[in-house]
């Protein structure tokens, strides 16, 4: 970390934190700087970083620190920059969806998107996900070795969104290269693959309207996209820029983020074979060990970029309107101050709240999703192949970038 001074006081230039199996020193080291630090980012954006649990609960319930696209451009404009440089793909360059908007519309757009949220869609969706994590153990059974990314988180996570969306299954698998390169920062084919992903969405939603145009039933068009669709044409209750930024969002914050997760737990559950063994012993506790793993390594480091809409005092720190501020949540997660023995991964700990969904109105609205796919997929693993483990040295597991914290393969002997 290299610190210097300007009129605004102390600014480090931070590189993107490591993406290996131990990062947390790091956070550790940001979080010992203060409750807010001011950092300048790779491609040269300052943010005021918030590492500190009860000062994340102010700032993300802080009606000064928003999300709107205004306030994000405002707050490009005042670095004297503009363009996509400084928004992460599934914030800041897309207009219109729920991470960048504001209460009402942010409200209006919420409350239509959280009727497919329903537990009693999420009920439906319950069998399908047994269902296919049941056939991927199965197909993995046939062999010694497997990769518990490619071969099982992966399928998992693309297939339950592309369930709930309803797009068409012979598309699903060529969204991982897209949505890989969409999710990392500086990567040569960002640009391209975000306009890919978009075609591909405007021309589902397209195909989705002709077919309710040429009166399919309503009871064969129930995924979300349909009923979005419906929403838009029949009250113009969202417009068509929204429709569309929104399908993305929810295709692209709905899979990586689980596929990420699922891994995270399967990994620190091998490592820690006492703990695997505890759960082996006693499978009630999944939703327990799903808790702790996003407490102990979510898969979501930062949250999405806010602005200052006025200035703002956070613990003690003054931030200016129109500066960018995020929140550190792999920071709180282990914040000493809310968490003893915040370094340990203990799938008995009783945790009242983790940060890894988020909080405030913009509060992940994909959490139980998230969470049935989690428990469904470890807890049925765990069972299947107890004694997995890993077929590399930890510190060799691939990761993926800076916007998901994941392996981006996991290679196991399965030791059936
Ligand atoms: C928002 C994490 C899965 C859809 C968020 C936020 C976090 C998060 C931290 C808040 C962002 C912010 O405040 O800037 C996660 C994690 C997941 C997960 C860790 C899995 C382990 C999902 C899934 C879906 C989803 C499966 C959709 C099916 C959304 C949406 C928002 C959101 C739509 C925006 C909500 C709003 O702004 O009102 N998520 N997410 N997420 N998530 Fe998730």
């Amino acid at each position: 970390m290299k610190i210097s001074t300007d009129s605004r006081g102390e600014i480090i230039d931070l590189p993107p934190l490591p993406s290996t199996l131990n990062p947390f020193p790091e956070y550790d080291k940001l979080r010992g700087k203060g409750p807010v630090v001011r950092i300048r980012n790779p491609v040269g954006t300052e943010i005021y970083l918030i590492t500190r649990w009860a000062e994340a609960v102010e700032a993300l319930g802080h009606p000064h620190i928003a999300k709107g696209f205004e306030h994000l451009q405002y707050a490009l404009k005042a670095q004297g920059r503009s363009g996509p440089g400084a928004g992460t793909p599934i914030g800041g360059t897309v207009a219109g969806n729920l991470l960048n908007t504001d209460p009402p519309d942010h409200t209006r757009l919420r409350s239509l998107v959280i009727l497919a949220f329903t537990p009693r869609r999420l009920e439906q969706l319950r069998a399908s996900v047994e269902q296919l994590v049941d056939s991927l153990i199965d197909r993995m059974r046939t062999g010694a070795e497997a990769d518990l990314i490619a071969d099982f988180a992966y399928p998992i996570g693309i297939t339950t969104i592309c369930m709930m969306l309803g797009v068409p299954e012979e598309d699903r698998l060529h969204f991982r290269q897209q949505a890989e390169s969409v999710m990392t920062p500086g990567h040569p084919d960002q640009e391209k693959s975000l306009a890919l992903l978009q075609t591909y969405i405007a021309k589902l939603i397209d195909a989705k309207r002709e077919a309710l145009v040429e009166g399919a039933s309503p009871d064969e068009q129930t995924d979300l996209l349909s009923a979005l669709i419906a929403a838009r044409d029949s009250s113009n209750a969202l417009t068509t820029d929204e429709l569309r930024s929104m399908s993305y969002l929810l295709l692209i914050a709905g899979h990586e983020t689980t596929v990420g997760l699922i891994g995270n737990a399967l990994l620190h559950l091998m490592l820690n074979p006492d703990q695997r063994q505890l759960l082996v012993d006693d499978p009630s506790l999944i939703k327990n060990a799903i808790e702790e793993t996003l407490r102990y390594d979510g898969s979501v480091p930062y949250t999405t970029f806010r602005a200052t809409s006025a200035d703002v005092t956070i613990g003690g720190t003054e931030i200016p309107h129109g500066s960018f501020v995020q929140i550190v949540l792999p920071a709180l997660n282990r914040d000493p101050e809310r968490f003893d023995d915040p370094n340990r991964f203990d799938i008995r700990r009783q945790i009242r709240q983790h940060m890894a969904f988020g909080h405030g109105v913009h509060f992940c609205l994909g959490s139980h999703l998230a969470r049935l796919e989690a428990q469904t997929a470890v807890g049925r693993l765990v069972q299947a192949f107890p004694k997995a483990e890993l077929n590399c040295k930890p510190e060799d597991v691939p990761w993926l970038g800076t916007v998901i914290r994941g392996a981006r393969s996991l290679p196991v002997r399965l030791n059936e």
